[in-house]
């Protein structure tokens, strides 16, 4: 479907429901949550690298999931009736970029907690971490997979469309590398949001994966 843009009303709704949410959220969480911040950096200030990581571990995770299920939607064609090709393509590139960004301070703040004592080595050379080695690699090698698309995808016109396109596929690999990670190194594998979490990226990813597929076996969204 082509591009027709949504009408003023429509649009001005949906920003002041946007915002109005925001506004919700904020003024119910964000006064407990600076309470909690400043307790927890009075009775056991060595936790907040190992929570700060965790935090940031998660807004990663998001933005990298978003970033697939949004570039899945593109591919899909899915957004095209609302949304310009080249705001989508560079929120895609944004939310990759800000993933990766938010995912190696993860792995930095880890270098401040006295529980697992990491080194530069345990965070960029997998398998030397003693802690969860295993799943410690998978999140170094989804770190290096995501630069490598990152970057890529900057230098796609001088790597041409072929190679970025063969490369771009390992932004399965990379997704399948980050859920396995998160879930076999975290903390909060267990809770019921974490899980929702990873259960609603990999059902949305699966869900567009398929859509693509069989839109491929079928010749529809042919250039
Ligand atoms: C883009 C890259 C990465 C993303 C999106 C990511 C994401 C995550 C997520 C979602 C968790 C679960 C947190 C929790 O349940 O509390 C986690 C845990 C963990 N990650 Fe990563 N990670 C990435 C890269 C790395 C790297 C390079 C390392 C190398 C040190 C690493 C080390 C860890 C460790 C040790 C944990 C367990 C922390 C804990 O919960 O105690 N991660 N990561």
């Amino acid at each position: 479907m082509k591009y027709r843009g949504l009408p003023r009303a429509v649009q001005a709704l949906l920003w002041m429901t946007f915002f109005g949410v925001i506004g919700i959220a904020f003024y119910g969480s964000l006064p407990a949550a600076v309470a909690a911040i400043f307790h927890l950096a009075d009775v056991a200030p060595e936790k907040i690298p190992w929570m700060t990581s965790r935090i940031t571990a998660f807004l990663a995770y998001g933005a990298l999931a978003a970033s697939s299920i949004y570039g899945l939607a593109m591919t899909t064609k899915t957004l095209d009736f609302f949304a310009r090709r080249t705001v989508t393509d560079r929120l895609h590139e944004d939310l990759s970029f800000w993933g990766l960004l938010l995912g190696a301070t993860h792995a930095i703040l880890l270098m401040f907690d006295d529980y697992i004592q990491f080194t530069w080595e345990s965070i960029l050379v997998p398998f030397a971490a003693s802690y969860r080695p295993d799943a410690v690699a998978w999140g170094i090698f989804a770190l290096y997979l995501t630069a490598l698309l990152v970057l890529t995808s900057k230098a796609r016109r001088f790597i041409g469309l072929r190679l970025w396109r063969a490369i771009h596929l390992l932004a399965f690999a990379a997704f399948g590398l980050l859920t396995a990670h998160g879930l076999a190194a975290g903390t909060d594998s267990g809770t019921p949001w974490a899980r929702a979490l990873y259960v609603g990226a990999v059902t949305l990813i699966a869900f567009f994966f398929a859509v693509r597929v069989l839109q491929k076996i079928t010749g529809a969204n042919r250039r």
